[in-house]
Formats: structure tokens, C-alpha cells, sequence
């Protein structure tokens, strides 16, 4: 393995920061080396805001489910999927942005994603930690309104940044045989991986929280995903621009 390799292996949230402050200028290289992640069509479609101002931190940590670290961290970013400047490029041009289709949201969506990611990884090789933040579409409106952000960009996620305090053992993944096929979607033998990762995902927590949780992956999966999540995502989308039609 080398060294980048290696370095993705041992990617843990990191919830808990030191009091170290991030250089600017060390920000300023991470999100400049992640801007060259790839992008749909070269439409880099995303724009971040760094929340520096405390009384928005406050906000948004209770915006995003009373989550502290959202307040405490050195760096907190809100990532945003972004058709606003291409409605602008398109304008230069005389031509209207169309932007209504579910492919649109797909690409500005994806974009963001990928930026953020390297973003994290960028932090990891710095040896900054992180978490990403998906509480702040709790209340995506109440986001919007307190940074300003116009029609056609939505938030998408929020990440902490920052020194880490406290370290997690790395969270078991699953295993290769389920998440690679060959050729096809075969799905054969999937219900034994399941059990064996179940078993190491219910150890995994044992060990770090002292036996005081010890769920399963797929019983953490059925109480998740048993209800509806965020339902008030698709009319807060639609009235932001993003049509999905
Ligand atoms: C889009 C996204 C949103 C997330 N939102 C939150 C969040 O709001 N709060 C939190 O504590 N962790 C959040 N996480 C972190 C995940 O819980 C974490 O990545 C996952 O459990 C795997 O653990 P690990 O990153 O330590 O390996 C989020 C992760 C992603 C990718």
C-alpha cells in the first residue's frame, strides 16, 4: 500500500478538536488542491462557506440537531450544490439556465460531493480530522436564510474541521464481496457476509464504547432507514430551483 492508501484507510470522524488554531493559509492550499477533483462537464458546481461569525455557529449547531461540535470546531464549512453562477454563465451568453431536470441536481449534487471529499482527505494528509455535518438539512430553509444563500444553490452538507482531540478506532467497512461484483449484480452469498460483518460491526462498538452500545450494522441500517428521512427535502428543493422533472 503506499502512503495515500494508507492515509484513506485510517479515515475516522473526528468529533472532539484541540484548541489549535488552522492556519488560513493551510485552508486556503486544502480547498485549492481539492478544487481539481473532478467535475461533470467542468461546471463546478458548488460553492463553500466558511462560518466564522460564533452567533451562526450557535445557530447552526441547534439547526443541525444540538450537534456541539458544529459550534466548537476551529473551521466549519457548509457545502453547497450551486446552479446560481451557471445561470450566470449561461446569461453572459443570452441563454437561460435550464435547470429543472433531475439530471441538473444530480450533477451540481455529485460535484459537491467530490470536492468535499478530497477536502477531507486534503485535511487527513495535514493532519487535521473532520466530520461531515448532514444535520444542517434538519432545517435546510432555517440554513439558507441565516447565510444568505440564493435560488438555485442548496446546502448539501456541513463539515468540522479542526486538530483532533480524540481519535476513533477506524469503523469496519463491509466486506469487499459485498460492495464488488464481477459482470453482474449477483447478490449470492450476500446474507453470510452480512452476518460475519454484523458480528464484527457489533465487536467494533463493544470495544469503543465499553459495552455500552453493541448494534449490528444491519440493525443500525432498520432503524434508520425504517422511516422517512428529512421528508421536507423535496419541497425545500423544488422551491430552491431544483425542479428534478
Ligand atoms: C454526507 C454525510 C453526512 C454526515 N452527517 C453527520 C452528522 O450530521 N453528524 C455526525 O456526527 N456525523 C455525520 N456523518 C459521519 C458519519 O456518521 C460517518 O462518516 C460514518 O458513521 C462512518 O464513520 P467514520 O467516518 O468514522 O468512518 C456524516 C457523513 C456523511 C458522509
Amino acid at each position: 500500500m503506499n502512503h495515500v492508501m494508507e492515509l484513506l484507510k485510517s479515515h475516522t470522524s473526528v468529533r472532539k478538536f484541540t484548541n489549535k488554531l488552522v492556519d488560513d493559509q493551510l485552508l486556503k492550499e486544502i480547498i485549492q488542491a481539492s478544487q481539481y477533483a473532478s467535475t461533470s462537464n467542468h461546471i463546478q458546481a458548488y460553492t463553500i462557506i466558511r462560518v466564522k461569525d460564533q452567533a451562526k455557529r450557535k445557530t447552526l449547531a441547534k439547526l443541525s440537531g444540538d450537534q456541539p461540535y458544529v459550534e466548537e470546531c476551529p473551521i466549519f464549512l457548509v457545502f453547497c450544490a450551486d446552479l446560481n453562477r451557471l445561470g450566470k454563465a449561461c446569461s453572459i451568453h443570452h441563454e437561460v439556465i435550464e435547470s429543472s431536470s433531475t439530471e441538473t441536481f444530480i450533477l451540481a449534487t455529485v460535484d459537491t460531493a467530490l470536492v468535499a471529499q478530497n477536502i477531507m482527505i486534503a485535511a487527513e494528509s495535514a493532519g487535521l480530522g473532520g466530520v461531515y455535518i448532514g444535520g444542517i438539512r434538519n432545517n435546510p430553509q432555517g440554513v439558507c436564510d441565516l447565510l444568505q444563500i440564493p435560488h438555485h444553490v442548496y446546502p448539501v452538507f456541513g463539515m468540522c474541521l479542526g486538530y483532533p482531540e480524540k481519535i476513533n478506532a477506524t469503523k469496519p467497512r463491509l466486506p469487499l464481496s459485498l460492495i464488488l461484483k464481477e459482470d453482474t449484480y449477483s447478490t449470492d452469498g450476500d446474507e453470510n457476509h452480512l452476518t460475519e460483518y454484523d458480528e464484527l460491526i457489533s465487536n467494533y462498538y463493544k470495544v469503543r464504547t465499553n459495552n455500552e452500545r453493541s448494534n449490528t450494522w444491519t440493525e443500525g441500517i432498520a432503524t434508520y432507514l425504517k422511516n422517512k428521512q428529512r421528508p421536507h427535502m423535496k419541497d425545500f428543493l423544488h422551491n430552491k430551483g431544483f425542479e428534478m422533472k
